[in-house]
């Protein structure tokens, strides 16, 4: 029971990068803050070169200097994820600067904070578009 349950707890640890992601090159959306940021900081910590990807331009530069600062590789892109030619640019961007795109990670999101029945016609179709 005890090493079932220091596995357990283990498999939560922190553990020292392993640069499993060296040579990769990994997309992130929604990586100027939040969840989209520590995912952007870990693939970075893990030898990935990282497209930091946001529709807010000055987070997504703030996330990509805070990689190349701890020695990593990342360029930053203003990307609004429901407009299709900003997506097609930050792949072109990502290819040109990195050669590839072995990871996507779809996390930019937005949604009104407001109950399903309160939001509008237009915040319904803005939701659905930034999300799927
Ligand atoms: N926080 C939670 O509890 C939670 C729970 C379940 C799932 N999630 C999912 O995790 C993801 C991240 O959540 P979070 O809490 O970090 O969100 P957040 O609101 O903190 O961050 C979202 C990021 O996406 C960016 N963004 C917003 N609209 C954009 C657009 N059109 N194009 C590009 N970027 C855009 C924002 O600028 C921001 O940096 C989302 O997909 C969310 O649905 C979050």
């Amino acid at each position: 029971m005890k090493a079932f349950i220091e596995t357990f707890l283990n498999s939560f640890a922190v553990s020292p990068s392993t640069m499993r992601f060296e040579n990769k090159a990994i997309i992130v959306t929604g990586a100027g803050s939040g969840i989209g940021r520590e995912i952007a900081l870990s693939f970075g910590r893990e030898g990935g070169k990282v497209t930091v990807s946001d529709i807010i331009v000055e987070s997504a530069e703030k996330v990509a200097g805070e990689i190349k600062s701890a020695g990593g590789e990342a360029i930053a892109v203003k990307t609004d994820v429901a407009n299709d030619s900003e997506v097609e640019e930050m792949v072109k961007k990502t290819l040109d600067e990195f050669g590839s795109v072995d990871v996507l990670v779809n996390n930019a999101a937005w949604w009104p904070v407001k109950y399903f029945v309160q939001q509008t016609q237009e915040e319904c179709d803005k939701k659905i578009k930034i999300i799927y």
